[in-house]
């Protein structure tokens, strides 16, 4: 064990070996050049500086044009967006690193002025009272458009476009966003998921729009190059409630995803303290270990100690950093130096140029050790 820190240790995803078990987790940061949805150069100077991640995963990438739903978000439906992440992948590679990009549908969290003023589309026709960015500023979320079987089907399409987008632009796989609150999450959950047809109502029909797009994706890249994000303590946070069915609905899809060989399973632990609901877990990590076989990837609020400690106790074989890597370019370096970590500016996450984004410096040879 690298220095008693298994973080550091290489990990293999099947054929592609992590150089360390610190991933970078994925992060909107608002740099996209909105014309196009396109990455642009600095986002190239971005990723490259923090490949030294064993697998960086990219800021969610929407999947088509009726997957936005905020401002100055990068695409992976079009040439020109694949030829963009290309300059990204090539540069992440060529300092040694492995590169996923998030694919992403907002579904409902997402504002009618994305839409040339047609509503967002969504599982059913449920506010999630909650605020969306336009390029007015924040601004209410809407009542969604209810999607029809037809709009299921293509939308199931466009993530399998997407993922052949992904490969033409050299990614090394693809995270299916399955999380936060997004449209897949959306079909999860019960109070935004009221269909009566084969899409809602039981646990099975909830998870159905999930798998469908799992195999889709599977139709272009092997199982061993699919991530899976699932959040299954979220509760009033983007605007999901949690139910008593949250729990019971992801330990179903998690024992079904066992029948996948995926890359990994990327769990969060608790956004939000759900120590009181007696219906949700707060160890993810813990409860989700033995059930799942595969590769767990776990996240939120990891630091050095927790990180390191979670490998060890067996409960997690890799770890993601999401706001540690926005201050910290180099934090795998940082860790093996324990070296001290700069701390991130909440101010800068999502404003346009260099500021808070390209111009964190990487440890200085001379730094001492804490
Ligand atoms: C600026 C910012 C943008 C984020 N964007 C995304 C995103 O695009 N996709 C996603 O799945 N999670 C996103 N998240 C959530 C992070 O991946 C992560 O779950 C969260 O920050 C907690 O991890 P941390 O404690 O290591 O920061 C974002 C978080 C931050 C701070």
């Amino acid at each position: 064990m690298k220095d008693n820190q298994p973080l550091l240790e290489s990990y293999k995803l099947e054929d592609l070996t992590l150089n360390n078990r610190v991933v970078m987790a994925p992060m909107t940061r608002n740099r996209a050049d909105n014309s196009e949805s396109v990455p642009t150069d600095l986002h190239v100077e971005y990723y490259k500086q923090r490949s030294g991640a064993g697998l960086i995963i990219t800021e969610g990438s929407q999947i088509s044009e009726r997957a936005v739903g905020y401002i100055n978000t990068p695409g992976i439906y079009t040439d020109a967006q694949a030829e963009a992440w290309k300059k990204v992948t090539n540069a992440v590679h060529e300092e040694g690193g492995k590169i996923f990009i998030q694919l992403w549908h907002c579904g409902r969290m997402s504002h009618p002025k994305f839409h040339d003023g047609e509503k967002p589309l969504a599982p059913s026709a449920v506010n999630p009272n909650a605020q969306s960015f336009t390029k007015d500023g924040f601004e209410d979320t809407v009542e969604p458009k209810a999607m029809s079987l037809v709009e299921i089907k293509e939308t199931v399409q466009e993530f399998k476009k997407a993922a052949q987008k992904a490969k033409d632009a050299g990614f090394d796989g693809v995270e299916i966003h399955s999380s936060n609150g997004y449209l897949i999450h959306q079909f999860f959950n019960k109070n935004s998921n009221k269909r009566t047809d084969e899409y809602g109502g039981s646990i099975q029909n909830r998870a159905r729009f999930f798998f469908e797009v799992i195999d889709a994706i599977n139709e272009v890249w092997e199982e061993t190059k699919i991530g899976v994000r699932l959040n299954p303590s979220l509760n009033e946070v983007f605007g999901i409630i949690a139910t008593e069915e949250s729990i019971p609905t992801f330990d179903y899809i998690i024992e079904k995803l066992n029948a996948y060989n995926l890359a990994y399973l990327h769990l969060s632990e608790p956004f939000t303290d759900v120590s009181e609901i007696d219906y949700l877990v707060s160890e993810i990590a813990k409860h989700y270990r033995p059930i799942y076989k595969g590769t767990l990837m776990i996240n939120a609020g990891f630091d050095q100690e927790k990180g390191n400690n979670v490998i060890k106790e067996g409960n997690a074989d890799l770890v993601s950093f999401a706001k540690l890597f926005i201050s910290n370019p180099d934090l795998p370096n940082r860790f093996e130096k324990n070296a001290d970590l700069a701390k991130w500016d909440e101010d800068t996450f999502y404003t346009p140029g260099s500021k808070g984004y390209t111009d964190y410096p990487k440890l200085k040879e001379e730094t001492v050790n804490k």
